[in-house]
């Protein structure tokens, strides 16, 4: 994001504001319920779309130290995420090579990862570094060392592929597109500020599209964002990938001042989403990743939500940011997605996209093309 591109977001937002407009779709569009409800068709979203290709897991400051590591999931898949001392990002399966217990779990610093089984250590490169009785192993023909999963760090996000066999390839090319425009945020440097997981009885994409419009606002958010930010959007999209910002009330007086003397960060939230589900909503001096994804059922869903300082003078500030976002989506977003879910079931045969909520139009067009394999 450079300063010009943000002056003409800014000028585009307020553009919105004195004409009382926001960026809309072409048409309105209707969804077919299955889509929310099909068990069939769950299971491909799982596969094609959450098993096949990268997955935008983590902030690399999240594991900003040599000798750090964390752990996550993707879908059932336990995943641990090491930083070694060539502070090189790796992915592994999170799974003991003995007998398949997790080597690690949440996160930290150390030399040295250990199976809280029977002992057996790890390098934060993979490679096995002891075992108690060794000589009990040693007729074995293959190496002991965790099992590799694709990686990728790039614009300071941690990419991985929850199976060996998703090519390197794919991954390189996990943000092609937005990668210009996530540029210069400082998310390799940024902080942890904290980290929650959600379960929703919800499908996925109802959970994902709370991060895609801002017609809700005024009725879900009333008493605690409405009277923040305006519902406006300024809309782009970068191939699959979108980027949705709002503005903060109170935009509107830089429409009276020169635009030289306007703030090079937007003054408001800027949320990028990166396929299939991962939101990276950016703020003035924090960040926020929100990544969705399918539960066991299609009536449900899991949400890791992670947040950075960027401003690291600011940590405190930052971490407040994080912790409202963070109890707004689960006390307000995730109960109306849940109660849509409860409705879906009940037997309405379609809902409806208007012009107004483009996002969620350009996700499901764009989940619904890579599920039929159609490139972009
Ligand atoms: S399962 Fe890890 S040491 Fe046995
Ligand atoms: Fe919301």
């Amino acid at each position: 994001m450079t300063p010009t591109e943000n002056h003409r977001i800014i000028d585009r937002m307020l553009q919105h504001l004195a004409d009382g407009t926001t960026d809309l779709a072409p048409h309105s569009i209707e969804i077919p319920s299955s889509e929310f409800i099909d068990t069939a068709r769950f299971q491909r979203e799982r596969q094609k779309l959450f098993m096949e290709m990268p997955q935008v897991v983590a902030f690399s400051g999240e594991i900003a130290q040599r000798g750090s590591y964390m752990t996550t999931t993707i879908l059932d898949v336990p995943v641990l995420l090491t930083r070694a001392a060539d502070g090189k990002v790796r992915a592994f399966l999170n799974v003991c090579k003995h007998r398949g217990a997790p080597v690690a779990a949440g996160c930290g610093e150390a030399r040295r990862l250990t199976c809280p089984f029977h002992g057996w250590s790890y390098d934060l490169d993979g490679s096995l570094a002891g075992r108690r009785e060794a000589a009990a192993f040693t007729d074995m023909e293959h190496d002991s060392n965790l099992i590799a999963l694709p990686v990728a760090e790039m614009c300071g996000l941690i990419i991985v592929g929850a199976q060996t066999t998703v090519p390197q390839q794919k991954l390189e090319n996990a943000l092609s597109g937005i990668d210009a425009a996530l540029a210069g945020f400082d998310f390799t440097d940024a902080m942890s500020v904290g980290r929650h997981r959600y379960e929703a009885a919800a499908n996925w994409k109802l959970v994902a599209g709370l991060s895609h419009e801002a017609y809700h606002f005024a009725s879900v958010h009333r008493s605690s964002l409405a009277p923040l930010m305006y519902d406006r959007a300024v809309v782009d999209t970068f191939g699959q990938h979108t980027r949705w910002a709002f503005a903060f009330r109170g935009i509107e007086k830089l429409a009276k001042i020169d635009a030289a003397q306007w703030p090079d960060a937007f003054p408001g939230a800027m949320n990028h989403t990166i396929f299939p589900a991962t939101v990276i909503v950016v703020n003035s001096g924090d960040a926020e990743m929100i990544r969705v994804e399918p539960g066991l059922l299609p009536g449900e869903s899991v949400v890791y939500y992670s947040g950075v300082a960027r401003d690291k003078g600011n940590f405190e500030a930052c971490r407040e940011a994080f912790e409202f976002g963070g109890k707004l989506f689960e006390e307000e977003d995730l109960p109306a997605a849940e109660a849509c879910q409860k409705g879906l079931s009940a037997g309405l045969p379609t809902v409806i996209v208007g012009r107004n909520e483009p996002v969620v139009q350009h996700w499901h067009q764009s989940w619904n093309k890579a599920l039929e394999g159609e490139k972009y």
